[in-house]
């Protein structure tokens, strides 16, 4: 009779990722008095671990390191919680027991905090934000799912070296193009022209195109506490000089402008930018239409003028880049304009 052979080994399963949930705030944390409200509600208000409790399926996926970074309705980010932001992740994916890690963050400024990590944060590991469009409070609220599936992607190996995520409504966006279109659809991301980079959806992750542009830990910037002033400037019909001139006399570092069409500029205003460029200011044309490209030299004289052009990035993105540049100290129009063709 054969004696059963007894084995003091065991067989265990490999650990699930660690991965950082760092909340910021943001509908996705928003409570109204009533679950069908879902315009008038506070937003930052629910803490990062009632967050998590609301989604028990995460246990499945990693193992959840969370942090309660601010509670701020992202219509208010500052540069001063980006510093904090931004250090803390570097700070983190520079460990070894992280995996990756989650930013819950407001909508409203999303696209811009997501490039602005997508351009400082020192690392391959995955940093993936998400975001609500309906409050925690709300019937269907979109904050749980969407939550579970930036975990998902954070915790993906396909994830790493993509630069910054955007995980919302099942579709994996690259921080770059992504920017948001809905003052209230649950699609409310989109990454104009070019698409998403991906999707996830019940705990599977497909990426379907890479990210061209260097980003992470291949670009020459750092966060500081440096943050040269740079404003935003409209044109439209009827526009004056005033805001221009106002700008130029409180001696800001770069103005960027929000052009019609192709970046196109109204005459009262191209006077007093070339002006302006040519006392040292930064000036970037970039368009309000919401996708497409500014053409360098194609709507303005750029050369003449001592323009840049800010590419395929919306005004608010190409001020975060130009923040960092000047900050990096890239100095006159060609050398920022090889920052823009570059990132
Ligand atoms: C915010 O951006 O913090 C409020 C709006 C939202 O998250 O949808």
């Amino acid at each position: 009779m054969n004696t059963p052979t007894s084995s003091s080994s065991t067989t265990t399963a490999a650990p699930l990722p660690r991965i950082a949930v760092l909340a910021t705030g943001g509908t996705i944390a928003g409570a109204a008095a009533d679950a069908t409200n879902t315009a008038g509600y506070q937003a930052g208000v629910v803490g990062v671990d009632q967050l998590l409790a609301a989604v028990p399926a995460l246990s499945t996926v990693a193992r959840i390191a969370p942090e309660q970074i601010a509670s701020v309705d992202s219509k208010d980010m500052a540069m001063p919680l980006w510093t904090t932001l931004a250090q803390r992740i570097n700070a983190l994916v520079a460990a070894d027991d992280i995996d990756g890690v989650v930013v819950t963050h407001g909508t409203d400024t999303l696209e811009e905090s997501a490039y602005l990590l997508h351009l400082t944060i020192k690392s391959d590991k995955p940093v993936v934000l998400t975001a609500a469009m309906r409050p925690a409070s709300a019937l269907s609220a979109d904050g749980p799912l969407n939550l579970l599936n930036a975990v998902t992607v954070a915790a993906n190996p396909g994830a790493r070296g993509q630069g910054v995520l955007v995980a919302f409504n099942n579709k994996i966006h690259s921080a770059r193009d992504v920017v948001k279109t809905s003052t209230y659809a649950v699609d409310a991301f989109v990454s104009p022209e070019i698409g998403a980079l991906g999707w996830v959806q019940d705990g599977r992750v497909e990426f379907q195109r890479g990210v061209v542009r260097p980003h992470t830990f291949a670009t020459e910037f750092a966060i500081g506490a440096d943050w040269p002033q740079v404003e935003v400037v409209l044109s439209y019909a009827g526009v004056s000089r005033l805001a221009v001139d106002a700008l130029v006399s409180a001696g800001v570092r770069g103005i960027v402008v929000a052009g019609t069409g192709n970046g196109s500029i109204h005459a009262s205003l191209v006077q007093p930018l070339a002006d302006a460029a040519a006392q040292g200011v930064a000036v970037v044309r970039s368009s309000r239409v919401g996708s497409g490209h500014v053409m360098r030299n194609g709507a303005a004289a750029d050369d003449a003028l001592g323009f840049v052009s800010a590419g395929s990035l919306n005004p608010y993105k190409a001020r975060v880049l130009l923040m960092l540049a000047l900050a990096a100290g890239v100095a006159g129009p060609v050398a920022l304009q090889k920052t823009f063709d570059t990132y």
